[in-house]
């Protein structure tokens, strides 16, 4: 496995290969990995001649007061596991390298980013949206790969390529858990706990939501209400920042479940703030 760190290494080794008629796939990450970020990578793997993976933990998509000082990392152990999974190019650049002083563009979808993270997170996507962005002008991929379990974020990655007519194919992948249901995150690392043992009841209640659905309840502010009752109960040490029933593409809130559906949270414990969704699709 090749590690590259310059912006222009990485975009003229890539040139070169996609020249050559390779198809590259590019997975995009903040390191500390986990069995999700595993996971997307095997399934690239599988769908393209040459995979690379980035790992940069992207200043631009935290805020002033979040948590980019403990953002878990372990560059020497993601080396390893990118190696024995098949990675054929890690990318890891410096922030300088990136975003170097007085640099000023930036790539936005402010449609899908009124609602759920956005909120807390106004700068977040932005952040996201120019990092990958930048990722895929670098790397020149064939496809990405992304995980569903950041909903909003796979949206607007959607949306960016689409109205940028960037040639790049995006693929959305499931949700890897824990056994017992917690959505992996390497924010998980930060829970006490106490709050590890509350955290799987976030997903319980996600599942007891689509059951309700399932047996005919429609309406959005019920279900919520429901949802919320279960967290208070099951979760006291995690405050909920938002629920929401949205529309699966759009992100807009719906009232009535009538089609496909997205029931998305965010919980927020001492060090870590944890996301999770559920798609339901109405039979
Ligand atoms: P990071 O949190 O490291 O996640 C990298 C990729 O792994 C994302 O596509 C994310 O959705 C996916 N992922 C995380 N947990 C997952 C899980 N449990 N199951 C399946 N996939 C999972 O997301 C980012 O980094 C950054 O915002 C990034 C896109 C790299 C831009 O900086």
């Amino acid at each position: 496995m090749k590690i590259i760190t310059q912006p222009d290494e990485i975009q003229s080794w890539t040139m070169q290969r996609r020249c050559a008629g390779e198809r590259l796939a590019l997975v995009p990450t903040m390191g500390f990995f986990h069995e999700g970020h595993l996971a997307l990578m095997r399934w690239a793997r599988e769908h393209a001649d040459a995979l690379l993976v980035s790992l940069f933990v992207n200043p631009t998509q935290f805020g002033p007061r979040e948590d980019l000082k403990l953002y878990p990392r372990d560059p020497e152990r993601d080396a390893r596991l990118a190696e024995e999974t098949g990675v054929d190019v890690l990318f890891m650049p410096e922030a300088e390298a990136m975003f170097p002083e007085g640099y000023a563009t930036w790539v936005e979808a402010p449609s899908l980013c009124r609602g759920l993270c956005a909120v807390q997170r106004p700068t977040h996507f932005r952040g996201v949206a120019t990092v990958v962005a930048k990722l895929f002008v670098l790397t020149n991929p064939a496809l990405a790969v992304f995980g569903e379990k950041d909903w909003q974020q796979l949206a607007v990655i959607r949306r960016i390529t689409r109205d940028l007519h960037l040639p790049v194919e995006i693929h959305g992948r499931p949700t890897v858990r824990e056994s017992d249901g917690l959505a992996m995150s390497s924010r998980n690392v930060n829970l006490g706990p106490e709050e590890r043992a509350q955290a799987p009841a976030i997903h319980r209640g996600l599942l007891y939501v689509a059951r309700l659905v399932g047996e005919g309840e429609a309406d959005a502010t019920l279900l919520l209400a429901a949802l919320g009752e279960i967290y208070a109960r099951e979760i006291p040490l995690g405050h909920v920042e938002y629920m929401a029933v949205v529309d699966p593409d759009q992100l807009y809130p719906v009232e009535e479940v009538t089609g496909p559906v997205l029931v998305a949270v965010a919980v927020r414990f001492a060090n870590a703030r944890l996301i999770d969704n559920i798609l339901i699709s109405r039979k």
